[in-house]
């Protein structure tokens, strides 16, 4: 009998290895399981410290136990703690908690998450620990203030609209590190009452760059490498020139590592994206007073990989079906480079038939500078085999 159990659990482990489940997929993506589980303690079942300047607070017990996790939680309750800092009880949370980003996720994503929470996690009867501030300080009521004061604006689960939705792997890339991905929480610098002081791209302060907890969250506007080395770094903890070390660590362990090939390829490309804000900037003043350039053109070799890689490809050979190869392609070596330009320039789309959707190619003439269309112009029409002439650019 007992070896049958054994077997069954076997199977039973095997297939729940096999594929995560939505929910449990979020829940890796949100990393819920850094904050809510001691040191040694079991998955979800809180205890986990958090030092503040008033005095110590403990992420509470999740897991589906009805007396000390959350198993009593309906979904409206359970949706008001992780978008709105608001206990079933009506205190309001500790801002530690990052709800403030999880604010910006779908209810489609939220219900993955109880669904999750409430059928997928062992329960635990592990106590919560009181916080050790003060009882005055302690008085959570301040905590509603604060919300009024800070958070209120993001609420509501706004859907992320400041950046191009035609562009849906920027849209998705910006879902993920402003909502469950949370990354402002260290990269943002908070504000005398900790708030962080923005809470998306929308803002220059956003992802700026933070110290928490004597490490330095570094600034993710300007980030050097290229998107291979990026997706890398944040799959692996390493990449041909880089290293991760510090908090930054437990991010990839427990929730960076699991993100799917296509939220690799939109995080890393929502990142990237600030280079060409800040490229974009800085070409509207390129010259200085003494008329020297003090702008430097990104080249041609950095902007395909910035820009073009995820869909076209490191060798430019497209994906079947879907993206079309520029090895070789008659558009992108004619004698007169202005379709390549005016395609870069505008953007295309692949036309809609009959049981074939549309593929979208995105725009840049807002992201790009004039010399740094030309240079990736010319990189494409020089590289894979392409022999193209250079464009002047005139
Ligand atoms: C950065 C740390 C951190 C992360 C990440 C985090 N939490 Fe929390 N959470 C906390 C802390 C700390 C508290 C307790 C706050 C308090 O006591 O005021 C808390 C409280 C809660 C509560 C209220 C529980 C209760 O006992 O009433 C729920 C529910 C919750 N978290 C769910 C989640 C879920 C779901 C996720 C992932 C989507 C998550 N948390 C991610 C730190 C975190
Ligand atoms: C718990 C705090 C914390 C969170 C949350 C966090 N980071 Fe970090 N991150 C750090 C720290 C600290 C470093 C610096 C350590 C290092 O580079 O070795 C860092 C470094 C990085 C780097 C390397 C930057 C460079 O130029 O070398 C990248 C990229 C990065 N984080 C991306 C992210 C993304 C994306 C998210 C959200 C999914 C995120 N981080 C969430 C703390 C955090
Ligand atoms: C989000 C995916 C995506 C990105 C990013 C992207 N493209 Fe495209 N590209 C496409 C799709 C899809 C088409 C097909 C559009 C069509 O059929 O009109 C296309 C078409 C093209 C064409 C026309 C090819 C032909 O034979 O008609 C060129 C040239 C091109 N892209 C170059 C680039 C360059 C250079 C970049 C970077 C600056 C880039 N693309 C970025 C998806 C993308």
């Amino acid at each position: 009998m007992k070896q049958i159990l054994m077997a069954i659990g076997c199977l039973l482990y095997v297939g729940s290895a096999a594929a995560a489940s939505e929910g449990e997929y979020m829940a890796k993506v949100s990393d819920c399981v850094a904050c809510h589980t001691a040191e040694g303690g079991q998955p979800m079942a809180g205890g986990k410290k958090f030092p503040t300047p008033v005095g110590d607070i403990y992420a509470t017990n999740i897991t589906p136990d009805k007396t000390s996790g959350i198993g009593n939680y309906s979904y409206d309750d359970f949706e008001k703690a992780v978008r709105q800092g608001i206990a079933k009880d009506g205190h309001a949370l500790y801002p530690a908690m990052p709800y403030p980003s999880y604010a910006k996720m779908t209810d489609k994503d939220i219900h993955a998450l109880y669904d999750y929470f409430m059928h997928e996690v062992p329960a635990s009867a592990a106590k919560n620990k009181e916080s050790d501030i003060p009882w005055l300080l302690s008085a959570r009521w301040p905590l509603h203030v604060w919300n009024w004061l800070f958070v209120d604006e993001v609420q509501a689960a706004k859907p992320v609209t400041h950046v191009d939705k035609n562009d849906a792997l920027l849209a998705r890339g910006a879902y993920l590190v402003e909502g469950p991905g949370h990354c402002g929480a260290c990269h943002t610098p908070r504000g005398v009452t900790m708030q962080e002081k923005a809470y998306d791209a929308s803002s220059d302060i956003y992802l700026s760059g933070a110290t928490i907890d004597g490490w330095y969250a570094p600034s993710l506007r300007n980030i050097s490498m290229s998107q291979d080395e990026l997706k890398d770094l944040l799959r692996m903890g390493r990449s041909q020139h880089n290293a991760i070390s510090g908090p930054m660590s437990e991010v990839i362990t427990q929730s960076t590592q699991y993100l799917t090939d296509n939220d690799m390829d939109a995080i890393s490309f929502y990142l990237l994206s600030f280079n060409h804000k800040v490229a974009a900037a800085a070409a509207a003043t390129p010259v200085a007073a003494d008329g020297s350039l003090t702008y430097k053109p990104t080249d041609g070799k950095t902007l395909y990989s910035m820009y073009c890689s995820t869909c076209h490809g490191d060798d430019g050979k497209g994906k079947d079906f879907t993206v079309p190869t520029l090895v070789n392609n008659a558009l992108v070596t004619a004698k007169d480079p202005s379709s390549l330009i005016s395609v870069i320039s505008q953007g295309a789309e692949t036309p809609q038939t009959h049981g074939n959707i549309s593929f979208k190619m995105p725009a840049y003439k807002n992201v790009m500078s004039k010399e740094e269309m030309n240079n990736v112009v010319n990189y494409v029409r020089g590289s894979w085999g392409n022999n193209a002439e250079n464009n002047t650019g005139k």
